[in-house]
């Protein structure tokens, strides 16, 4: 399978802004979502081989209530993840839903769906659904 990283910080989004005051975070930084309901970060992935995709998300919620956001590949809602609570904002964890993507460009949408807002979101890992390759390590 071939796995790509996307940095949130290099994403679209809405409502949000790229922070680095919180270490821990891969590339140049994470976005921290406004904390309102809707605040969003749109990544623009390529997938290799169509099927069943990994969607990793890496992020910090140092408050003690869960962050729900809606994912949505190609405006399709496909999970609800929650986000939870990592304890600080320094510790970051990594929260994998799964969607069936064809091969080609497609857009991932993560939205907030309580007026927290979002986690501090720092990457989003795609693996696809190639064989062969083992996985990713
Ligand atoms: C704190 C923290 C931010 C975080 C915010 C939040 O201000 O420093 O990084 O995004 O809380 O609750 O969303």
């Amino acid at each position: 399978a071939a796995t790509t990283t996307y940095q949130a910080e290099n994403a679209a989004r809405t409502q949000g802004v790229v922070e680095s005051n919180h270490a821990g975070y891969t590339g140049t930084g994470f976005v921290n979502y406004d904390n309102v309901t809707g605040s969003s970060v749109t990544f623009t992935v390529n997938v290799g081989t169509a099927g069943s995709a990994s969607l990793a998300f890496r992020y910090a919620n140092g408050t003690t209530v869960s962050r729900p956001m809606t994912i949505a590949v190609d405006g399709t809602t496909v999970a609800t993840p929650q986000f939870a609570s990592t304890g600080v904002w320094t510790t970051w964890n990594t929260t994998t839903v799964n969607a069936t993507l064809s091969a080609g460009s497609h857009t991932i949408k993560t939205t907030a769906t309580t007026a927290n807002g979002g986690p501090n979101l720092d990457s989003l890992t795609v693996t696809d659904a190639g064989g062969g390759g083992g996985g990713a390590p």
